[in-house]
């Protein structure tokens, strides 16, 4: 099973306010633990059935920061009849090794709306904030929608990582 590795680099002269806003009606917030842990499950059931499955329990786990790992994320709410509902959540990874987008997930119902343009754009602005040079971000070869999106998001293929 191929691992693609898509890297966006940033230039020194740009700073992380010139990171233009993708236009898009849903509201970007922090995760905060334990209070969106719900959300956090609930995005997870929603995507259940997609292309790409993902078990709660995984995208709890990785929420996780722990020595030298310093995960930040942030989910993107829609509003809806019964009030904001998650439709999706991007983390990023700060390891020795530099930063990382280890998870990025749409609910499979808003898809091509626009949502993950402004999580990346969220999470690179974070990047740059804090003067990281590049961001990664790592994908299974089968994975045809993250194969598409992470071009359209500025990011380029540098290769193939290794996988068990
Ligand atoms: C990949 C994923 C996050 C994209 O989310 P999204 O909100 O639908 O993406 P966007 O609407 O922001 O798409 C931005 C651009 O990416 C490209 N793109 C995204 N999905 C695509 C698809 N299925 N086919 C072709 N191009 C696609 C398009 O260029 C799109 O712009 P356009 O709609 O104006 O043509 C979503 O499909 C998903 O959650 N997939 C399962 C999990 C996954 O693969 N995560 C990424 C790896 S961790």
């Amino acid at each position: 099973m191929a691992v693609l590795r898509f890297v966006r680099e940033f230039s020194a002269a740009k700073s992380a306010h010139e990171e233009p806003a993708p236009a898009s009606d849903v509201a970007i917030a922090p995760v905060v633990m334990p209070r969106d842990r719900a959300a956090v499950i609930c995005l997870a059931e929603e995507a259940r059935g997609g292309t790409v499955s993902f078990a709660s329990k995984g995208l709890l786990a990785e929420l996780e920061s722990r020595d030298g790992r310093e995960v930040s994320a942030w989910l993107a709410w829609r509003s809806a009849t019964l009030g904001p509902r998650p439709v999706g959540i991007v983390m990023v990874a700060e390891t020795e090794s530099g930063l990382s987008i280890p998870w990025l997930l749409v609910d499979p119902d808003v898809r091509r709306q626009g949502v993950a343009r402004t999580l990346v754009t969220t999470a690179v602005r974070h990047a740059r904030s804090i003067g990281a040079p590049r961001i990664t971000a790592d994908t299974l070869d089968s994975w045809v929608e993250s194969r598409a999106f992470w071009p359209a998001a500025e990011f380029t293929l540098v290769g193939t990582i290794d996988s068990e």
